[in-house]
């Protein structure tokens, strides 16, 4: 293996560029070329890549977003499209793939390995909805920002006794909304994962005005409905003024966490070591703490189950 691909793809998140940091340099240590690829499969279809240095990915492991840009291809997912990219990695003698990205990004890899080039997935997205691993880079940062979002509109909530409905991203996956709930002390998580009752809902909020609570928050996953008409719903349910606050793409941004940089970190030079290694169709991740790499394709048929512990203790923290 002597000259490496990376991308990233799909939705940024914080941490993208620490691990394509890693990649980089990694790579370089290993004596390998890099080329970056931009806007995902986009640059790859398209020809849109440019050869990395090390100062290439100098001054970038604290920013959020991705240096080598992101995108959501279609044409790759064409033959056509895939037949363009293989005459681009030979064009530029690129012997391997490294694909940061979730799932969608990791299909793609999928399909490179299946062409015949070596690709690693590296699981980047704030969702944590990849279930072979505990940990995506980016769910850190985001629940880390959404907690503090949740800390200000405590503020503003308790000061005029209100109910506040706060969404959260996430996809079909509600663990953003569950960490964020029991760090944020929510009176209720809304999730996709377990059907929700609006009179419990309701009956909480009541309990807890009754006993003196200045304000009631509920976290409400975006796979599992919608905060305005949640809101209205609640409103003339409890007759209690209820505002709902949909966080949207500011939990994509900002500067990563020093979790998601270390991991970032780790998973990247993994991935590269793996390349060199010879592996091909391989996804790492983090599990009990341990840096792992399994067969991609597998990784992506096991289905992400809810963290049960944590969403009971936090029934019972809200009670
Ligand atoms: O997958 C990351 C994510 O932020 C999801 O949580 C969300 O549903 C989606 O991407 C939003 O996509 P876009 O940035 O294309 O609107």
């Amino acid at each position: 293996m002597k000259t490496i691909g990376v991308l990233t793809s799909g939705g940024d998140a914080p941490g993208m560029n620490a691990a394509i940091r890693a990649v980089v340099r990694s790579a370089i240590y290993h004596e390998c070329k890099v080329y970056g690829i931009l806007r995902g499969y986009e640059g790859l279809v398209n020809a849109k890549l440019k050869e990395m240095n090390l100062s290439s990915v100098a001054d970038i492991i604290h920013r959020g977003g991705t240096i080598l840009q992101t995108a959501r291809c279609e044409d790759f997912k064409t033959e056509a499209g895939r037949k363009k990219a293989l005459n681009v990695l030979e064009v530029f003698n690129i012997d391997g793939v490294i694909v940061i990205g979730g799932d969608g990004s990791m299909t793609g890899a999928v399909k490179l390995n299946e062409m015949g080039i070596p690709a690693i997935g590296i699981p980047g997205t704030i969702d944590n909805d990849l279930a072979y691993t505990d940990y995506t880079i980016g769910f850190d940062t985001a629940i880390n920002t959404v907690v503090e979002a949740i800390s200000k509109i405590r503020d503003t909530s308790s000061s005029h006794g209100r109910v506040n409905i706060v969404e959260v991203m996430g996809r079909h996956c509600g663990d953003i909304a569950l960490y964020c709930g029991l760090a944020g002390g929510a009176e209720s998580i809304v999730i996709p994962e377990i059907p929700h009752n609006i009179d419990e809902i309701c009956r909480k909020i009541i309990r807890g005005k009754n006993r003196g609570k200045l304000h009631s928050l509920i976290l409400l996953a975006e796979g599992a409905g919608n905060a305005m008409e949640l809101a209205k719903i609640i409103e003339e349910k409890t007759s209690m003024e209820t505002r709902a606050t949909i966080l949207g793409h500011i939990q994509r941004g900002g500067s990563p966490t020093a979790t998601d940089r270390i991991l970032a970190s780790k998973l990247g030079a993994r991935a590269v070591e793996l390349l060199l290694g010879g592996k091909s169709n391989r996804a790492v991740g983090i599990k009990c703490n341990a840096i792992v790499d399994v067969d991609m394709k597998e990784a992506l048929t096991i289905e992400k189950t809810l963290d049960m512990d944590t969403y009971n203790l936090a029934s019972i923290l809200s009670i």
